[in-house]
């Protein structure tokens, strides 16, 4: 396989420190490019992040003294040395979709973490097993941008990367007719730790800005089709979403109520669930997990400290699936949120996208 040279926007942040480490063994990305804010820009990486890096492993050894770019003022000189970026930074919605913008039209793709661009019509946003067709609308972007190479690829929530996939091997047979979501999201989806966050322990905090619209909203995007060189969005089925910050470091887990059109038999939804293989496991991605949807028999899984690690923290977990009084059924749904849910997304997308030959 070709080996593409890229670039982590926002690389010292939470989620950059994550793309730095997944990258480290990369069998086709070579991380060549760091940057962030003017904070950081000119500082040796180890010396930029300091004590903010918060990964259980060490920072990759070949990282350390490549000196840290200024996302915003060097984006030419960036867009000249990599193939493409992988973007996860904290700014203003417009100043993130302005920037993504100006690596695209510099002619240097964009594999984003941010939400700024997720419902921008010609933007696609990809969980690689759902919907990794709607790539094709890249082709539509680039004529708006007047681009040959340059785009924006997205991925979606970290708070639907589980009950979604759970959902989409049901859906076409047996048709969705409404869903009710409760997730309980860990803190590192706020970029957080214990440490930074002393307030979630003993606690549950039943609110997260953003997160219940998007948790609504998302899905339908991801089951939407292209028309008219637009990602024209599905109407049904119909959810609604709580979200909970609870004190958990990593796993994001949810409580998933569902109302299909025609029943299925609960052996039939554990068979489509252990059957189910995307494009990724089709194509054998490197960071694809083997078995995308894991069942659970045992009362008590999955669980977010045991079970958020299973295939290097890609896979999905699902458990507790049993029939319901008002819906047909309920089901358990756990996916880790800074790997699936967020950094190992955008890897995967990004794998998908080279395979798929986007970076060429
Ligand atoms: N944490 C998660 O699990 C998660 C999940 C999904 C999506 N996201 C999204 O990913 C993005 C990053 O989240 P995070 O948790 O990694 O945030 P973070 O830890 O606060 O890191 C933010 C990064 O953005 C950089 N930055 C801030 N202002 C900048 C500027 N004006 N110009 C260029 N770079 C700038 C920072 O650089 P300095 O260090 O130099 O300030 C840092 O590298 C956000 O859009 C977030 O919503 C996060």
């Amino acid at each position: 396989m070709k080996q593409y040279n890229v670039g982590i926007i926002g690389a010292t942040g939470m989620v950059g420190q994550r793309f730095a480490t997944l990258l480290a063994e990369h069998p086709w990305f070579n991380v060549k490019v760091l940057a962030a804010s003017p904070r950081s820009a000119g500082k040796r990486y180890e010396d930029a992040v300091g004590s903010k890096w918060a990964m259980t492993v060490d920072m990759p050894a070949n990282l350390k003294d490549i000196i840290v770019m200024d996302a915003t003022a060097d984006v030419e000189t960036i867009a000249g040395q990599v193939d493409f970026v992988f973007c996860a930074v904290d700014m203003k919605k417009d100043e993130i979709k302005a920037l993504e913008e100006r690596y695209a039209k510099a002619e240097c793709p964009v594999v984003s973490n941010n939400s700024a661009h997720r419902f921008t019509e010609d933007v696609p946003m990809v969980v690689p097993e759902i919907n990794p067709e709607h790539i094709e609308i890249i082709k539509s972007q680039r004529e708006r941008l007047g681009t040959k190479r340059g785009f924006v690829a997205v991925k979606s929530n970290c708070s639907l990367q589980s009950y979604v996939p759970a959902l989409h091997p049901l859906k076409e047979e047996y048709g969705i007719e409404k869903a009710l979501v409760c997730t309980y999201q860990a803190i590192s989806g706020a970029g957080k730790t214990f440490e930074t966050m002393p307030e979630i322990v003993d606690n549950v905090i039943p609110f997260i800005g953003g997160e219940e619209e998007k948790s609504e909203q998302e899905p339908l995007k991801l089951w939407g089709h292209i028309e008219g060189g637009k990602i024209v969005s599905a109407t049904e089925p119909s959810f609604t979403a709580q979200c909970f910050r609870v004190p958990v470091s990593d796993g994001h887990t949810a409580a998933v109520f569902v109302k299909f059109k025609k029943k299925p038999t609960k052996e039939a939804m554990i068979e489509a669930w252990k059957n189910f293989k995307g494009v990724p496991q089709e194509l054998e991605l490197p960071s694809a997990p083997k078995q995308f949807i894991h069942y659970f028999e045992e009362d008590n899984r999955p669980q977010a400290k045991l079970d958020r690690m299973i295939e290097n923290g890609m896979a999905v977990c699902t458990g507790r699936l049993r029939e319901d009084t008002q819906y047909d059924y309920k089901f358990v749904c756990l996916s880790h949120n800074t790997l699936r849910g967020a950094a190992g997304g955008a890897v995967l997308l990004a794998e998908l996208l080279a395979a798929k030959g986007y970076f060429d």
